[in-house]
């Protein structure tokens, strides 16, 4: 680590903290109150949305292995969508909500969308679906290029109560299939084609292949979006766009009580296949809504983009939920960074005077290696606020994110959180916060981080320490189950260290009682800020007919952060060769998607195993990682040798 990451203590200028929501002293003030008495605080903040009928509980929640259950304001009930827009039509219906910048913007025109014309749109979309049968509770997956369509998708399900569950457009046919069966979705809404940096996805041709596996009466929805040809099954595929022409132009919302669950996202955990995560309506919707006012410091008529895509949760919280339950406008990109050319970025904060930008590590690093002029090209002075998410900034990121992009002026909000956490938890209140770069700071409001030896799972007192990052307590953003399988809920995150919420997160504090996350400590890896667990890759691996047996790790990448390291043992009469190896990347490809693909394969011949069988990955990993100087103890291996093997022909070799 750089002398920069130990000392660089960075505060926001004068000028911001004056204008800031929360100061110094008010988050000490609150931070304090709402640990000592959450369901005060929460009593109170859980106001700041419309409920149909008010709640008089307020948290009900406990991590006791065996028994966790997490409630927040359960005799609640209120509707999503409705808070999201309708509740904003009569003082702002003209105000834009959504701002849409499309994939190639020579010869597409963005669209601004006001809440006015969101409800509109948004209750044409729930019309549609009722008319065909969708009900509360029922569960519609999202499979969709990043359009306005994805936000009208979201809001109708919302609206009428059904459970959202996006799947990225990355995902292939087969990983989509798996979700629409774990989901027991009776619809998937889809589009012909996705445009991403002058290349389209597509997405209908992916869908069909995935029905294939699933039931027969799932309904396909498609959104005619470039308006190329694609098959059309009758009986089964609706014109999403001609129906909704033909709705009528508003929806009824629904009643939801407060625990209903709102969406499931898909996400990859240390084993077995992707993990259903439930999130509830009236939690997560107040405390997406709180983050994104609070940690980005966002006033009423500015323009918010965050970068993310809506098939991650990143997208939910900060494109859709937060910034429209605050009646924000909110920027929803179609492209990528790097298209037309590697200013695009840049371009769209200048051309729609964006104010906090919110982006990943790994995206500044690719934009980093094009060169500054990409960014000094662009008039960026709207920008106030900068943020990062995803996986933790590393100085010449944050030093050139700071320079180039911030002119020193912008606060930089390095915010820690998961699919499973709904919103932020540790991240820099930009007005109260002295950023350090590489930490991610403080808790939010009711996040109790707590620190525990992995080892003997006490907890770490003292200040300066590292270990584990567990949570001690409920929040409301929190995810409430898995979807069908609430045992494995307790099992991923409660079962390890008894009482607490186990983030997977290894975590530095230190003299200042700043948190540094240092990334994850099971078998998932963060590849270009996506999480992939190493058991997915290597069952799509195994998959193959040559392959015997596959090992994952992920090693550094100086763009990813992580890259994808398999070993692979083929099976006996196959010879490896590099087209093999091809063959097997594209393979991958097709079982999981692209963003699974591994970057390096080795031939294994033998993987490093105890003598009762179990594959040693630290050794693994240490080879992958090109510090294979330190192995430590391999004497309990069953045969020590394959491990001078595998370091002689390491494909790691930077
Ligand atoms: C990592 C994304 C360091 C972490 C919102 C976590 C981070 C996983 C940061 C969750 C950060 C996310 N600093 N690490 N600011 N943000 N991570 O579910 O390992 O896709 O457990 O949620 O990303 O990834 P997920």
């Amino acid at each position: 680590m750089s002398d920069l990451a130990q000392t660089g203590v960075y505060p926001a200028s004068a000028e911001f903290v004056a204008k800031a929501h929360v100061d110094a002293k008010a988050y000490d003030e609150m931070y304090a109150a709402s640990i000592k008495n959450p369901e005060a605080f929460w009593a109170e903040h859980g106001k700041r949305i419309d409920w149909i009928r008010p709640y008089t509980k307020v948290k009900n929640s406990t991590f006791d292995y065996g028994k966790v259950d997490i409630k927040w304001f359960e005799d609640g009930t209120l509707n999503v969508s409705a808070n999201c827009i309708d509740r904003h039509v009569a003082a702002r219906g003209n105000q834009t909500a959504i701002i849409f910048e499309p994939d190639d913007p020579l010869s597409h025109e963005a669209q601004h969308i006001t809440y006015a014309q969101l409800l509109e749109q948004t209750s044409r979309m729930a019309n549609v679906l009722k008319a065909n049968g969708i009900g509360k509770g029922d569960r519609v997956v999202l499979y969709l290029p990043m359009i306005p369509e994805a936000a009208y998708a979201m809001l109708a399900c919302a609206r009428i109560g059904a459970i959202h569950s996006v799947v990225f457009a990355g995902f292939s046919p087969d990983a989509l299939a798996n979700r629409i069966n774990d989901s027991e979705a009776k619809a998937v809404i889809t589009a012909d084609f996705a445009p991403r940096g002058g290349r389209k996805t597509p997405l209908k041709s992916n869908t069909d292949k995935a029905l294939f596996d699933c039931s027969e009466k799932v309904k396909c929805f498609v959104v005619k979006h470039t308006g190329d040809q694609t098959t059309w099954i009758a009986d089964r595929d609706v014109d999403m766009k001609a129906e909704m022409a033909a709705a009528s132009p508003y929806c009824p919302y629904a009643e939801m009580n407060a625990e209903d669950p709102l969406f499931i996202l898909y996400t990859s955990g240390s084993t077995g296949r992707p993990k259903g995560v439930v999130h509830t309506s009236g939690g997560y919707l107040v405390y997406a809504s709180m983050t994104q006012q609070i940690t980005f410091d966002y006033h009423d008529g500015d323009v918010f983009w965050c970068t993310a895509d809506v098939g991650w949760v990143t997208g939910h919280s900060y494109i859709i939920y937060g910034p429209l339950a605050n009646g924000a406008t909110t920027v929803m990109f179609e492209g990528v960074p790097t298209y037309p050319d590697a200013g695009r970025f840049w371009a769209v904060c200048e051309k729609h005077k964006v104010n906090q930008f919110y982006t990943a590590p790994t995206a500044i690093r690719a934009l980093m290696g094009q060169g500054p002029e990409w960014v000094e090209k662009y008039d960026l002075s709207s920008l106030k606020l900068l943020g990062s998410v995803g996986e933790p900034i590393n100085p010449e990121a944050w030093n050139w994110y700071n320079t180039h992009v911030g002119k020193g002026k912008c606060p930089i909000v390095d915010t820690f959180w998961q699919t499973e956490t709904g919103g932020h938890m540790l991240t820099p209140l930009p007005g109260a916060i002295p950023t350090k770069p590489g930490s991610a700071t403080k808790p939010f409001f009711g996040v109790q981080p707590v620190i525990l030896d992995p080892a003997t799972a006490e907890i770490k007192s003292e200040t300066a320490t590292d270990g584990v990052l567990c949570i001690a307590d409920s929040w409301p953003g929190q995810m409430r189950t898995l979807w069908g399988d609430h045992e494995r809920f307790q099992e991923a995150y409660f079962a390890q260290y008894r009482g607490y919420y186990f983030t997977g997160d290894g975590c530095r504090r230190d003299e200042d009682g700043y948190y540094w996350i240092t990334g994850r400590v099971d078998d998932v890896i963060n590849v270009s800020g996506h999480r992939m667990g190493t058991a997915e890759v290597e069952s799509a691996l195994v998959a193959h007919e040559k392959v015997a047996e596959a090992a994952v790790v992920g090693y550094p990448h100086a763009i990813k952060g992580q890259g994808i390291y398999a070993y692979v043992t083929l099976m006996n009469d196959v010879e490896p060769s590099d087209a093999l190896r091809k063959e097997l990347v594209a393979w991958v490809r097709t079982e999981i998607g692209p963003i699974a693909s591994p970057d390096l394969i080795q031939w294994a011949p033998g993987l490093p195993k105890t003598r009762s069988g179990k594959i040693m990955r630290r050794i693994l990993r240490k080879i992958a990682e090109n510090d294979y100087g330190a192995l430590g103890d391999t004497s309990t291996l069953a045969d020590p040798s394959v491990v001078d093997e595998l370091i002689e022909n390491r494909m790691n070799r930077a």
